[in-house]
Formats: C-alpha cells, structure tokens, sequence
C-alpha cells in the first residue's frame, strides 16, 4: 500500500491550496510562519487562552460545521479538506463584519490582542446558531480570555448581535459558495514524510482514512504514538519541546466518528470528539451525564477536536471523564491488526499514566451501559474556574436502590486522589442498607482515608483530602433526600 503523499489540500479564506508541511506544524504556526498571516495570534501556545482562535469549516453527517479550534495545537494536517477561515478573511478595516461592528460600537476593544480570537469564536457560533442566548454566546467564549476590557463590552455587542443581526450576513458568500467543494473532497491516505529537525516538528506524520491503513502504519512504525485531537499531546510538543518521530492521526477515520446504541449500551468510536457527544441525540437520552461533563470540560475550541478516547489514554489522573466512567462499568474495546479485546476500564489503568495497551493496540471503542433508571449518577469537579481549568478533584457516584430501598449498586470513583483514577473499594460497605440509615459523616471519613492525594499547584494533600470528604458527603446528603 502506497502512504506516500506529503501535500495536503484544503481551502484557506476562500481560496484552494495544495501545501507541502513540516510534520506535524501547528496550524498558527503554518499562517504565521509560512503564509505571514499574523492576525492570528500566540500567546500561550497550549490552548489556554484563545488568541490564536480560528474557524474551520467541514462536513460532517451531510452538513457543514463550522468550529473554532485553538490552532496553536491543531496540526496542520488536519486541514485536509477542510476550509480554514482566519480573522483576515472576515472583514477589512474599509468593510467591518457584523460581529466586528457591533465590537466596536460596544467598545469592546481595548489593546485587541484577544479581540481575532474573540471574533472567531463568536464566527463558529453565530454561523452554526440563530439568535444564540446568554448562555450560549458565554458557552461559545468561555475559551477566550481578555485581560483589558472586563469581558461585559464583549458580552453586550454579542448580545446585541444576536437581537439584531440578519443570520444570513455572518458567514459571507465566498465562504457558503465553497460549501459544495467540502461535500466533494475526498480524504486520501496521507503521509508527511519529510524529516524535519525543528523543535515544532515530528519526522513523519501520517493521516490514514480507515483502520486497516492505521494497522498497518503501526506495524510498520512500532516507534509511532497515535495522535487523535491533539490537544494533550501537541501541548507536549510545544511547550515541553516533546521530539516525536512518527505520528499516525487517526481523527481522520471515519469508521471511528460514529456513536451507536447497542444491546451492551452506547458505544462511542475513539475519533468521538466532545462536540459530537454534545450533538448526539443518543448521548442526550441515555447518557445525560456525559453532557453534562463536556460542560465543564475545557473550552468550546478544544472540545472541538479534543476526544473521550484520548482523555482515557492519556491516563492523567484527572482527567475529568474518567471517574464517571468508571461509575458507569465503562469498557474499551482494544484493537489491533492481528486482534480485538474488550477490557472494563477499571483494569485499564495500571500505574502513574501507564496503561493496558499492548503494542500496535488502540482504542477504537468505548462501550458504556445505560444505567437502569432511577440510578443516582452524579459527577462533581473542583476546580478554581468554570471552563478551561483542570480539576484539584473530580469524582463521581453510581448508586441503585431495590424494591425494598436497600443499596443494591454502589460505586464511587475518584481522579486527583491517587496515581491513577480508581473506584473506591470501601464504598461497597453500603450494599444492602438503606441510604438513609447511613452514617455519612462517618462513611466520608473511612473514603477519605482510602484514597492519599499528593500536594502539587492545583492543591496541598490536605486541601484535596477535605475536598474528597466534602464531595462524599455533598453526594449522601442528596441520595438521602431523595424520593424512592
Ligand atoms: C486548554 C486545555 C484544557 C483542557 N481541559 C481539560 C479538562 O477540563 N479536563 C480534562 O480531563 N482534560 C482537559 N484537557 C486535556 C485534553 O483536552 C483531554 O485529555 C482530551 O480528551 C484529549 O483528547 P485528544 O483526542 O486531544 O488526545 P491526544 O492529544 O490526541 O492524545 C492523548 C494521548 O492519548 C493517546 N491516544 C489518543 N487516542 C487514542 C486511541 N484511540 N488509542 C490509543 N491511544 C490514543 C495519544 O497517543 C496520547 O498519548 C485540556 C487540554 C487543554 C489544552
Ligand atoms: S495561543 Fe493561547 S490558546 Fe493558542
Ligand atoms: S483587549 Fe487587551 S487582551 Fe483583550
């Protein structure tokens, strides 16, 4: 099988470009540093802040999206096919898009580093939402920091917008005149092959559009780490200066973008990023609760790329989705050429971001069961912001109750407690008797215990410790109230 292409074709502010890469360059590399495009700016390099916010545009189940990503972590690559919409595109000092009228009649400028960033964002929201609310044009910000103007400017004018804008006039003509172009691209099999000494830049980097292609590209590369979103290993690349031979992105992969309801459960293919959980209709009926983290998880921009599959191999012990998978009996189907298992995610962890994988292994799977109804599922994260901030301790609760009111289902998991995210084994004390009879100051203070957080920035051992308890203790009070 032929790999080797090292151009990719996409569409930039409208017009076709066939580009010859450095493996893996970030996409605000490549438009600073290769197209002297520099409205889009850098400033933390890790996604934190939202400068460096574009749009891009794709298909995706017979519609196009229009998303913002962070490009300082969106390899290049992944434009394949897609139509990249940067802040120089939008509008011109001599012709100013609605969205930057109304941030200048609002004065919602002050030095204008974030403000591209800004624009892009509210870009993705007003093109794919008509009339957004509140809620929604915070949602769509809450990635996009400014440290000027106090962020009510900026509120107001979208605001504004929403009430008083013609939808049809935010995405301009030349970019809705090239949405049949994107039905028509075809992702071939790409691999960047060029060696690349830069500190930004792996030596290969491959894009396969099956799982056979992938398989293969393993097989042939044992040295290679996959890539999905991104977004945990390209903040490596830039920040930690991480050096990756080979990379095989298997976002790409269309066979792994699909959620299906099975007669094990949901089952959500590892190229599954937030955004389509947050889209799916399954997901919003039998599994509310994983919408309700994406709420909490990173920033509108990340979720866009960033995926629950590379949140498991990732291994972080906080990393937010684990516990409430683990409360849900969650199972990941590994594959490989040769194989294909399926392991409870509670034995896939091993130790400190060690994992069950076995080389040539992924994840191409994640099967969670629907919980019978009238569990009480909850996932509580404590962090010191809202959005884009990493949990000091997340945890999470799984419990069922029979006929009778006896505990028949009990499990509680914690992240940021321990080397790895794990189900509490104290917890299961509770089997048979009746949440009310429980003594919760005492159960919370056994669970405490079990569990010997470290104390690092986001929190001392002692502070994370009374955070476990309290949780605990949040989540027995509701279960206690609650009507059989
Ligand atoms: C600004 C910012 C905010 C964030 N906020 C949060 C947060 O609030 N909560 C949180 O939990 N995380 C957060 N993250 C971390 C990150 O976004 C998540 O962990 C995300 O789910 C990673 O998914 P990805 O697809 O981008 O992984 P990638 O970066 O592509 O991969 C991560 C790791 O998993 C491996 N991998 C990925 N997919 C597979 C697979 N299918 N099979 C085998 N190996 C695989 C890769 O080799 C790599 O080692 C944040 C990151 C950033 C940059
Ligand atoms: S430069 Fe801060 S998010 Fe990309
Ligand atoms: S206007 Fe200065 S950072 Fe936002």
């Amino acid at each position: 099988m032929d790999y080797t292409y090292n151009r990719i074709s996409f569409f930039m502010n409208g017009k076709a470009v066939s580009a010859d890469l450095p493996p893996a360059i970030s996409t605000l590399d490549y438009l600073n540093k290769s197209c002297g495009l520099y409205g889009t700016k850098c400033s933390c390099n890790e996604g934190d802040c939202g400068a460096c916010t574009v749009v891009i545009a794709y298909v995706r189940e017979g519609a196009v999206m229009y998303e913002a990503i962070n490009s300082c972590l969106y390899p290049a690559a992944k434009l394949h096919g897609k139509h990249l919409l940067t802040i120089e595109a939008l509008g011109s000092p001599d012709q100013l898009h609605p969205i930057q009228e109304a941030m200048l009649r609002h004065h919602s400028t002050q030095c204008g580093y974030c403000s591209p960033g800004f624009v892009m964002s509210a870009f993705a929201l007003f093109a794919m939402k008509q009339k957004p609310d509140r809620e929604e044009i915070l949602a769509a910000l809450e990635g996009n920091l400014c440290r000027c103007t106090g962020y009510d400017s900026i509120l107001n004018a979208m605001e504004e917008l929403s009430r008083t804008q013609n939808p049809e006039t935010i995405v301009p003509t030349w970019a809705r005149a090239l949405e049949p172009e994107l039905f028509r691209f075809k992702t071939p099999v790409l691999c960047f092959n060029q060696q690349s000494s830069s500190l930004h830049s792996s030596g290969a980097y491959h894009l396969p559009s099956s799982l056979e292609e992938a398989f293969s590209l393993l097989e042939e590369h044992p040295e290679a780490r996959i890539i999905n979103g991104g977004t945990d290993i390209m903040v490596q690349v830039n920040i930690s200066r991480l050096k990756i031979p080979v990379l095989i992105d298997i976002s790409g992969i269309d066979s792994l973008r699909q959620i299906s309801l099975n007669k094990d459960g949901v089952r959500i293919g590892a190229a599954v990023t937030y955004s389509d959980l947050e889209r799916s209709g399954i997901v919003k009926t039998d599994l509310p609760w994983l919408l309700e983290l994406t709420k909490v998880l990173a920033s509108r921009q990340i979720r866009n790329f960033g995926t629950l599959s590379g949140n498991i191999a990732n291994a972080s012990p906080i990393g937010d989705s684990l516990p409430l998978l683990l409360v849900l009996n969650a199972s990941l189907i590994l594959s490989s050429k040769a194989s294909q298992r399926q392991i409870p995610l509670k034995d896939f962890f091993l130790s400190y971001k060690k994992t069950a994988l076995a080389a040539g292994e992924l994840i191409t799977e994640i099967v969670i069961p629907i919980p019978p109804q009238g569990a009480y599922i909850k996932f509580i994260k404590a962090a010191k912001r809202k959005a884009v901030d990493i949990s000091a301790i997340a945890s999470a609760i799984c419990l069922e109750t029979d006929p009778q009111g006896l505990i028949k289902t009990a499990r509680l998991a914690l992240g940021g407690a321990a080397e790895i995210p794990k189900l509490s084994s104290g917890f299961s004390s509770i089997l048979g008797i009746k949440p009310e009879d429980i003594n919760a100051e005492e159960l919370a203070n056994l669970l405490a215990s079990e569990f010997q957080p470290i104390s690092d920035v986001r929190g001392s051992a002692a502070y994370r410790q009374t955070l476990i308890k309290n949780q605990i203790l949040k989540y027995l009070d509701e279960v206690s109230r609650r009507q059989p």
